[in-house]
């Protein structure tokens, strides 16, 4: 994968988007690499979860690549947004977690990624917006629905209009992040929250994601949802072992079957 660096290590996959030189901005090609990389955690056994970051020491991603936006018609852009909202449905209803650990720039289409993400983590340097109106455009990889989801109308519309930036600590006391922490440290707290779900039972985990996805879907019932993946939960391997392993006082070992 040209412009994307992968690593798998203790079930963690790390996807690092890698065009540092051009801010690692979304062009064509990132995206069909990460559509790749994400085929590849839900398919392969040995991940259980992810991290999408960015290369260098100043962005996660700076946005979608502008250089290719010159030429396009309303056709291609409407091409385009809908192929690129699909990438982030996919991140956003993948079975296993994956977290953004945003390390700098998240703007435009940088901050629609780090969005559809399970949850964030961002760097003390990191800087978050939707300058898409200095382009005389909008987002269009699902930005103008999760923003608001993530931080409530009036804050979303206020970034949205202004193209205004803000940074990690802004973005924590919106609910933006979960955590701001020293850029050093991004990528051990990532680690250190995952390796901790990764020890959970990986069907209930999915199953958490689907029904707290299902809050935002307007196709689905979300309590009906959870009826059913509480119903099928039960149906697992791994609740007979959770239950078990509580009652006999010990530390249950999931096989997520
Ligand atoms: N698309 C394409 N190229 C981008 C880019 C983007 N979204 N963001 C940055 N780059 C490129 C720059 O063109 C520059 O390339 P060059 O060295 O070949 O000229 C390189 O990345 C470094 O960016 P630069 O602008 O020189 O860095 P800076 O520190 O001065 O500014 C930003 C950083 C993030 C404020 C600025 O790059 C920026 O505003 N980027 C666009 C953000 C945006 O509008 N995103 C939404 C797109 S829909």
């Amino acid at each position: 994968m040209s412009t994307l660096l992968t690593n798998l290590e203790n079930g963690i996959f790390t996807i690092t988007i890698n065009r540092p030189d051009k801010l690692n901005a979304l062009n064509a090609a990132v995206f069909v690499d990460l559509n790749n990389a994400l085929d590849e955690v839900y398919s392969n056994d040995a991940i259980k979860s992810a991290i999408i970051t960015g290369a260098g020491p100043k962005a996660f991603v700076a946005g979608a690549d502008i250089s290719e936006f010159n030429q396009l018609s309303k056709a291609d852009a409407m091409m385009l947004s809908k192929a690129g909202q699909d990438t982030f449905f996919k991140i956003e209803n993948s079975p296993k977690p994956i977290i953004a650990c945003v390390n700098g720039f998240a703007l435009g289409g940088g901050c629609e990624l780090a969005m559809s993400c399970h949850f964030r983590i961002a760097s003390e340097n990191a800087k978050f917006g939707q300058p898409e109106v200095n382009l005389g455009i909008i987002p269009g990889y699902g930005g103008t629905q999760r923003l608001v989801q993530l931080i409530g109308k009036g804050r979303a519309l206020e970034l949205l209009m202004s193209a205004g930036m803000i940074d990690g600590t802004t973005a924590l006391s919106y609910g933006l992040v979960n955590y701001v922490v020293a850029t050093d440290q991004l990528l051990i707290k990532a680690i250190e929250i995952l390796s901790i779900i990764n020890s959970k039972a990986p069907i209930a985990v999915a199953k958490c994601i689907d029904a707290a996805n299902a809050v935002f879907d307007e196709s689905k019932d979300g309590y009906e949802t959870e009826i059913k993946g509480f119903a099928d939960s039960f149906d697992t391997e791994d609740r007979v072992e959770g239950t078990t392993a509580f009652l006999e006082k010990r530390k249950a070992t999931f096989r997520g079957k």
